[in-house]
């Protein structure tokens, strides 16, 4: 291989290793073997100056990289707020905050709300110890090397301004409309993909591995919200006036209204003035000022009851629609996109919106050529909520129609009954359908094949290297020069060595070649860790347990649950593709739309096909053997109804069949007797009366074994 071919390798390599650092927060090599990929490539690009590229991974950040976050508790959990739209909301906050306090004075601290992402703040003897975001509200990731480089987070109080010892202080971190701007246009100039709005960019930057990205790119932070076991203040707005004190940035809009009036005017003038404030605000949040009151009123499980947001209404503009496209999902839900003359939307240029699904496109009765009002719902994905028919004219072109076949494969779409979308049919051979299904295959609750996410996924399957999930299991590494390639079925290194070298960069024909992903080899151990922590992956995979791989078929609406069922019953392959469809419904919790979806899955020769490929590789297809702890119940069909005293349901069940017996779920003639426990239902009751069926109480029961 030339030093030429090397740097463009190494380039794929390192784009690759940066998206999983990056996006996936899964590296799967060492920093220390990154780096030296990357110092590699920057040797070779100095000696080839020819080869200079902009998107080059050695144009992007240093290679000082800090490791993943670590998850870390809050001390507080992290709620969140009621939202309200409208004034009628807002007063009926105000009654229920005034009955909760059983009609006492009360006076309400009004507040803009910032549109950043939630901060959490931990000082102790006045320095910044700590940095969380809101994570899941329990526990977030520790970002602090991050914040230190925030210039409004003070690292150190003012000394003597009277802070408590430990405190944990709250607010948003926001990238101003300025920093927002300048970050875009010089994302544009070097053709890299733009934010979508100051909030994804601030949370990009407060998530970057690096924390000199994050001093360069100039957040800020404002704070509101003040809690620890030593704060003096008796009202929130005395909390935020003292945090002011002691070195914080609060903002100067706040004000304490006494009465719902005074709140509207605070709404009022912020819905105008908030477009010449230096940040993204999407609200205003309402919090009772007095501590005290603000305990009497308590918390719900997600939020306090002593405060809401009310939420700006959603920005409009009126543009152009000059068309209709179509896209594909990955369960093959086919999507309307609208595509408009571009338009300036609260921040940002709007080309594209979702429509939906058909009906939505009825309902407004688009035509091409219309003028349509956009919104952002939430601020991020632009809508369509109406046309203006005014506006139409002779230029105005035809109604949108949806499509009736598949913009991907071309098959006639369908439209399954109660749903909203139509579906393209060809799960088989439609190409985001089939990685849609492989990514589904690997996901973590079902084979759990780490290091392969979806834009491998659609990498391999572009490549021709995956054609459907089973094609894993052929999957093997051949090693040749300094790489391994990972191949399909029996090819060679020869085989290969033909296909790429020297066909890399002229352009002989590449039809016969085989499909492969390239891996470099480390220098030292001569091995490529990616590649082996993938093939071990999926050789792990063959030992996942047959509910998961039932699982990771993906049979339409057969989820975790239902596989787990379908699994300790039938107990393997051969037994559930033999089912009928009577035997099916007798399985708890498997109802008529599972039981035919499981019948149709089993019909169709490329699903049946599939399995059977998988079963042939050696992934499991059985549960293993139940020990058996007696025979008491050999041969019996025993139907459990009621609720017991002694064992949970669950117990009686792997009762009977650990002593040989078989739970059925509807009593029929063959059924043995009922394990009968309180609250049977009358029917039940009639029909078991009707058979001559015997009722045992749960001691009868237990004695029996
Ligand atoms: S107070 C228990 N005040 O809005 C009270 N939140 O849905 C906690 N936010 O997660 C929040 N500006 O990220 C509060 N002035 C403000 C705020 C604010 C923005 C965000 C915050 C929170 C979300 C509530």
């Amino acid at each position: 291989m030339t030093e030429t071919e090397r740097i463009l390798v190494l380039r794929a390599e390192l784009h690759e290793h940066n998206r999983h650092y990056y996006v996936e927060n899964a590296p799967i090599i060492s920093d220390q073997e990154f780096d030296r990929l990357m110092r590699e490539l920057s040797d070779l690009e100095a000696l080839h100056p020819e080869m200079s590229d902009d998107n080059s991974p050695t144009r992007r950040v240093g290679s000082d990289i800090q490791k993943g976050f670590r998850q870390v508790e809050h001390k507080y959990p992290m709620l969140s707020l009621g939202n309200t739209y409208n004034r009628e909301d807002v007063r009926s906050f105000y009654e229920r905050v005034s009955q909760g306090l059983g009609g006492q004075p009360f006076e309400v601290c009004c507040e803009l709300k910032f549109d950043g992402l939630s901060i959490s703040l931990v000082y102790e003897d006045g320095r910044l110890v700590r940095a969380l975001t809101r994570g899941d509200g329990q526990k977030g990731d520790d970002v602090t090397a991050n914040v230190r480089t925030i210039p409004s987070i003070p690292l150190q109080l003012a000394p003597g301004s009277g802070f408590p010892k430990e405190f944990e202080i709250r607010g948003e971190v926001l990238m101003p409309w300025k920093s927002f701007d300048r970050l875009n246009l010089q994302r544009e100039a070097e053709g890299e993909p733009l934010f979508a709005n100051p909030r994804n960019a601030a949370s990009g930057t407060l998530k970057s591995k690096d924390s000199r990205v994050v001093a360069n790119r100039h957040l800020d932070a404002y704070l509101y919200y003040l809690l620890g076991d030593d704060i003096k203040g008796e009202s929130h707005y005395e909390n935020m006036l003292m945090a002011r004190e002691w070195g914080f940035r609060v903002s100067d809009a706040m004000k304490r209204a006494r009465s719902l009036q005074e709140i509207y005017d605070f709404i009022d003038f912020w819905n105008e003035e908030r477009h010449a404030l230096p940040v993204a605000t999407d609200g205003i949040v309402l919090k009772v000022d007095d501590i005290r009151q603000q305990q009497m009123l308590g918390y719900t499980a997600k939020s306090p009851r002593w405060a809401i947001a009310y939420k700006f209404q959603a920005e409009r503009a009126l543009t152009r629609l000059d068309g209709v496209t179509f896209q594909v999902g990955r369960t093959g839900a086919v999507t309307p996109v609208a595509n408009m003359e571009p338009v300036l939307l609260a921040g940002t240029v709007v080309r594209r919106a979702s429509l939906h699904n058909a009906d939505i496109i009825r309902s407004l009765d688009l035509h091409v050529g219309d003028y349509v009002y956009v919104e952002k719902a939430g601020e991020i994905i632009p809508q369509i909520v109406g046309v203006e028919t005014s506006r139409r004219d002779d230029a105005t072109g035809e109604k949108v129609e949806f499509t009736a076949t598949c913009p991907e494969c071309g098959t006639p779409l369908v439209r399954y009954e109660g749903e909203a979308a139509h579906y393209c049919p060809n799960d088989a051979s439609c190409p985001p359908q089939i990685k849609g299904k492989i990514e589904h295959f690997i996901e973590r609750d079902a084979m759990n094949i780490m290091g392969l996410g979806a834009e491998k996924v659609d990498e391999y399957v572009n490549s021709g290297l995956l054609r459907d999930a089973s094609d894993l299991y052929s999957l093997h590494a051949v090693q040749f020069d300094g790489y391994w390639a990972l191949v399909r079925g029996d090819v060679s290194a020869e085989n290969l060595r033909q296909a790429i070298f020297p066909g890399l960069f002229d352009n002989a024909d590449t039809a016969d070649r085989p499909p492969f992903i390239l891996f470099t080899a480390d220098s030292k151990t001569g091995r490529s860790v990616s590649c082996d922590n993938l093939l071990r992956a999926i050789a792990a995979s063959r030992e996942v347990a047959f509910d998961r791989v039932l699982y990771a078929l993906g049979i339409r609406f057969v989820g975790k649950v239902a596989a787990k069922s379908l699994a300790s019953h039938f107990r393997s392959l051969d037994g559930l593709r033999h089912a009928s469809k009577e035997d099916l419904l007798s399985v708890d919790g498997i109802g008529e739309t599972i039981a035919q979806s499981i019948l149709d899955y089993f019909a169709n020769p490329s699903d049946a096909a599939f399995v059977q490929r998988l079963a042939d590789y050696g992934v499991q297809m059985s549960m293993p053997e139940r020990r058996q702890l007696g025979n008491a119940l050999e041969g019996l069909s025993i139907v459990i109804s009621g609720t017991f005293a002694r064992h949970s349901r669950e117990e009686y069940k792997k009762m009977i069949e650990d002593h040989g017996g078989k739970n059925v779920g509807s009593i029929s003639k063959k059924t043995s007797f009922i394990l009968a426990g309180e609250n049977m239902g009358p029917s039940k009751q009639e029909k078991a009366q009707k058979l001559g069926i015997r009722l045992l109480s749960e001691e009868e029961f237990l004695d029996m074994l």
